[in-house]
């Protein structure tokens, strides 16, 4: 990937000048760096009014040859993934990057045992152990969907997510351990697994000696299976826009939204960002782990940071990528530095959220622990408050590691406004500037772009032209893909988020502005969470709305109508928040409940959430007009309420 990595601030501005000016010419030549079976006959079809978005059109390539197959010759032996366990006690484990591409094509011939095709999808709850990222890759080896749902998610999550996209299989473990925790997967799976009518095999990886049920027919376990599988299995001829994986994100209504990500453009998409953001080099003389840079991104692969930053990206360039299946609360507050120390890991990327709960304990947790390896420091998922980004400066980075606080979603599938560590200066705070290849447009409220770039400016966030690792469509809903992302703006994609620009060109993004809440860096919709809070049978109605938190980034909080004479207690708020945990998960749970007799209204029936959010953050100053407003004197009774909740 030597070819693609941008050297200085002077290369950066004139890449991104190309990309904007000739973008298909900037892209075809970063295409060109990659392994095709056949080239592309042309790079871009768009039209944003459809929306119908198509890159490297007519080319066929298997993202797994250019993961595993094309680094054999040269990186055989190097290591692609060490795997660092829960318990400190257990081994590691290294994995190079032959033994990575003989475990994936094993496993890509028992899922073709099993009856499963090119297209069909796959379901994947699994814990973070490297069976997890083979599990993935068997999948996009023959050219099968992958769905993969965070294992944090309950029984009746996943079961949408099957029922959503149809999957013929699903992937577990029986059990894992988080912390001293141990979760039963399998059994959660099988609560599933009631009503999934498309699933027509389990695969389940016994990660714990636990004894684990097994259903005669349906279950079958990993290693009986990878017996009757042979060792080679070619990589699936794939055609760049054919599907690579769906992966859910929470929408402000209803149901998760399926986004599809498609093959050569999510490859070079993820390929190219990680290696100019992250600024990692194979080699690295100073390093005594195989004298590569070690790099390790805390993410979870059942969200997009993991599919994008741990697995497809890292092992595109050839990296050595760190899988960790703990908690950093485990068994201390140390366990990240712990690990930096003992794997010399040069490239570490986290989330806020992570950074503020380690920050609140004694540093004595940091210094003792040897951080020199680090290189490059990175965030994810959420606004960096200030506080937080000099606490990572000074006691992680020590004040010589560049930090890229890199902003992207799951729907733009790899990184779009961040620095390129030590070429771009930072700000604390900024995500800084666009990326090559990515055009964002800053709208005013009446729709405007605001186009100059040297006077200060707020707004909201969009994007104007395609990228090559853009989501193409909701699986199954393209309508809903248009209504949400093309349709605040003629002919741009709309992020959701706010974003302040500096006089510079540099951004910061000031987060949501839709009915989405950032909680410790997980998308959270409030809709589904109302609708779950609604499911208990004493609930009436409920609104939910994010509000300040130290550690979270933001916390929920529910406004609760209960159904006449139920009395309100404790308990029931804690049934609540149970019902919740049951049907989303439990990172879904509101941080506090309050019993309300009525919801501020407007006339047509719309509930004020400013006003719910204002209430919840205990900023009630200024409540703006409140003149359309059904029932104004619900709210002295709220703010009442909340002052004693
Ligand atoms: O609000 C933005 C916030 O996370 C949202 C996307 O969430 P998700 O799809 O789960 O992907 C998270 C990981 C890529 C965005 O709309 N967000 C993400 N990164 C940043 C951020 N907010 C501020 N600064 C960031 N660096």
């Amino acid at each position: 990937m030597k070819n693609i990595q941008l050297k200085s601030f002077a290369e950066y501005k004139k890449a991104y000048r190309e990309s904007v000016e000739t973008p298909e010419a900037f892209w075809d030549k970063i295409a060109g760096e990659f392994q095709w079976q056949k080239k592309w006959d042309k790079t871009l079809e768009w039209d944003f009014s459809k929306p119908d978005i198509k890159w490297f059109l007519g080319g066929k390539l298997n993202i797994t040859e250019n993961c595993l197959d094309r680094h054999l010759e040269t990186l055989g032996n190097k290591t692609a993934i060490i795997w660092e366990p829960n318990d400190p006690d257990e081994e590691s484990r290294y994995i190079s990057y032959r033994q990575l591409f003989v475990k994936v094509s094993r496993f890509a011939n028992v899922l073709k045992n099993n009856g499963i095709k090119k297209g069909d999808r796959v379901c994947i709850y699994m814990p973070m152990i490297p069976e997890l990222a083979i599990a993935m890759l068997a999948c996009a080896r023959i050219g099968a969907v992958h769905s993969i749902v965070f294992a944090g998610f309950s029984s009746t999550a996943i079961a949408n997510r099957i029922n959503d996209s149809k999957c013929k299989m699903l992937i577990t473990a029986n059990q894992v351990y988080r912390g001293s925790k141990p979760v039963n997967l399998k059994e959660i799976c099988d609560e599933a697994l009631k009503d999934t009518p498309s699933i027509e095999t389990v695969i389940v990886y016994r990660r714990t000696v636990e004894p684990t049920p097994m259903q005669e027919g349906r279950d079958k376990f990993w290693f009986d299976e990878l017996q009757k599988a042979g060792k080679d299995c070619p990589a699936e001829v794939m055609d760049a826009e054919d599907l690579l994986f769906i992966l859910y994100t929470s929408g402000s209504t209803g149901k998760p939204k399926g986004m599809v990500h498609t093959t050569a453009g999510y490859l070079i998409g993820t390929a190219y960002t990680f290696s100019n953001v992250f600024q990692y080099n194979a080699e690295s003389p100073n390093q005594s782990f195989n004298g590569r840079d070690v790099y390790w991104c805390t993410a979870d692969i059942g969200w997009i940071t993991g599919h994008s930053y741990i697995i497809y990206g890292p092992l595109a360039a050839g990296a050595t990528t760190v899988m960790f299946e703990g908690i950093p609360s485990y068994p201390d507050h140390g366990r990240f530095w712990e690990i930096v120390e003992k794997l010399k890991v040069t490239h570490f990327y986290t989330a806020p959220t992570a950074i503020r709960s380690l920050a609140k304990h004694p540093l004595k947790y940091v210094e003792k622990h040897d951080l020199s390896s680090l290189k490059v420091l990175g965030t994810v998922g959420e606004p960096i408050n200030e506080e937080a980004w000099h606490w990572y400066n000074d006691n992680i980075g020590k004040g010589n590691s560049p930090i890229v606080d890199t902003w992207w979603q799951t729907e733009t599938g790899a990184i779009m406004i961040s620095p390129i560590a030590g070429i771009t200066p930072t700000r604390p705070t900024f995500a800084t500037l666009p990326l090559p290849g990515v055009q964002p447009a800053l709208m005013d409220e009446n729709g405007n772009e605001i186009t100059n770039l040297h006077e200060k400016a707020e707004g909201r966030l969009a994007i104007k032209f395609p990228w090559p690792s853009m989501a193409r469509t909701i699986y199954g809903d393209h309508q809903r893909y248009k209504d949400v992302y093309f349709s605040a703006y003629k002919n741009m994609y709309f992020t959701g988020d706010g974003a302040y620009r500096d006089a510079t060109g540099n951004y910061r993004i000031t987060g949501r502005v839709d009915d989405v809440v950032i909680v410790s860096g997980h998308n959270l919709g409030t809709a589904p969470i109302e609708n779950a809070i609604n499911e208990h049978p004493k609930v009436a109605e409920s609104a939910v709305v994010g509000f300040p938190h130290d550690i979270k980034g933001n916390a929920l909080y529910a406004y609760v109508i209960l159904y006449d004479d139920i009395e309100q207690t404790p308990e029931l708020k804690e049934e609540i928040r149970a019902e919740v945990a049951k049907i989303i998960g439990p990172i879904a749970k509101p941080d506090k409940i309050q019993f309300v007799t009525s919801l501020p209204k407007t006339r047509s029936g719309k509930i004020m959430r400013r006003i719910l959010r204002k209430i919840a953050s205990r900023d009630t100053a200024d409540l703006g007009d409140t003149s359309t407003l059904l029932n104004p004197e619900i709210i002295e009774q709220i703010i009442e309420g909340n002052q004693k909740a």
